[in-house]
């Protein structure tokens, strides 16, 4: 019998290649050379929040949902995904059975994603839905394990991500009376308030509290049970910081990532996924200014790319994403050398149970995207 509860991660492959052995120069052209040599074979993926070295190789960059819709068709047999790990196992499951997906660290993880897991989840469901009749539907944020995508699939919920986290929750709050949104408690509340609802019909479920720290007359009471997790490297954004840019300069456009509080995002002149920060900084006239709440690889990048456009952090401390950061040149050329020696490694695989319930899910958020 399949067990839901096993760790619910991969082993790691440690890539054979010694640090000492190459140059950071050699690396970059052996990967160059390589990813030429395999482009028959090969489509390799980057999220935004990629160093630039690594975002140089990626045939396709985009936002998690543009990532996982293009991974869909995708026609060549491997597929490197440089990202983190709830990515690599999302391209897995929508990319057909003879399609293999490598992640180049293993330990290229989410520290949100791992704030839920699917014992904790079916504990709160319990407990939830015992304490009230009402029909309560469970949205999960892309970024969390196949397990909680199965977990939503099995439930009658779906799967949302930053793009489209609006239009999923409004189809869920049309299907149910209540809402159970995991793990990222800010995109839940920052997309629920912007839909109509008063924070003051919200609750925070905190599974390091018996029952989740709620009574079970405030869950018959709530619209919106927000799970307790968040994105340490959002989190660093404080309203202090926008109250000291915009009295720096007035001027300055505030766009920040729905991952950030409530009080950040309530407060920042625009927010959005990372495309749609991209694309707006994209049609911004020459001259334009931008503080921009995300993670720092990203503003570095755009900051580069528009050098008639002034963009800096919101935040004066380095906001990076230490997780999306593992993934190295180093590694990317490890993967490289394994696919040409036909042995992959760091090889993302879902089992077939959790994918059957977490494509069920998958394909109600595509439909709904
Ligand atoms: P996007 O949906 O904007 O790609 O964000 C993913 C993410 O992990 C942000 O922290
Ligand atoms: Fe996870 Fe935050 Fe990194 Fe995004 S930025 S991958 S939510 S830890």
């Amino acid at each position: 019998m399949l067990n839901l509860y096993k760790k619910e991660e991969q082993k790691s492959h440690l890539p054979s290649i010694d640090e000492n052995e190459l140059s950071e120069q050699q690396v970059l052209d052996e990967c160059m050379k390589l990813k030429e040599e395999l482009k028959d074979q090969l489509v390799i993926l980057g999220h935004h929040y990629q160093q630039d070295d690594v975002i140089a190789y990626a045939d396709i960059t985009g936002d998690s949902l543009q990532l996982a819709q293009e991974a869909k068709s995708l026609d060549k047999k491997y597929v490197i995904f440089c990202g983190v790990h709830f990515m690599a196992e999302t391209a897995d499951m929508v990319t057909t059975e003879d399609k293999v997906v490598i992640l180049p660290d293993m330990k290229a993880g989410c520290s949100m994603a791992d704030m839920a897991n699917r014992r904790e989840i079916d504990k709160s469901w319990d407990f939830l839905t015992s304490a009230t009749k009402k029909k309560i539907v469970p949205i999960t944020y892309i970024n969390c394990t196949a397990a909680l995508k199965s977990f939503v699939g099995e439930n009658d919920g779906s799967i949302c991500t930053s793009s489209n986290a609006k239009g999923v929750i409004s189809w869920a709050l049309e299907k149910g009376e209540k809402l159970l949104f995991f793990p990222d408690q800010h995109l839940g509340r920052n997309t629920c308030f912007e839909l109509g609802i008063p924070l003051g019909d919200m609750i925070v479920y905190d599974p390091r509290k018996l029952n989740g720290g709620v009574t079970a007359e405030e869950v018959e009471k709530a619209k919106v049970i927000l799970w307790y997790g968040y994105c340490s490297v959002h989190q660093g954004f404080k309203k202090e910081h926008i109250d000291l840019i915009k009295k720096n300069d007035p001027d300055m456009t505030v766009i920040v990532h729905p991952e950030c509080s409530y009080d950040v995002w309530k407060n920042a002149d625009m927010a959005g996924s990372t495309s749609f920060i991209c694309n707006t900084i994209d049609k911004a006239p020459a001259g334009s200014k931008f503080a921009v709440g995300t993670e720092i690889n990203l503003v570095n990048r755009l900051n580069a790319k528009y050098p008639d456009k002034e963009i800096t952090s919101l935040s004066p401390y380095q906001c990076l994403c230490t997780t999306m950061y593992r993934v190295r040149p180093r590694w990317l050329l490890a993967s490289l050398k394994a696919i040409k020696e036909g042995k992959p490694i760091n090889v993302i695989k879902v089992d077939d149970h959790t994918k059957k319930y977490a494509m069920k899910a998958l394909d109600k958020m595509f439909e709904i995207s």
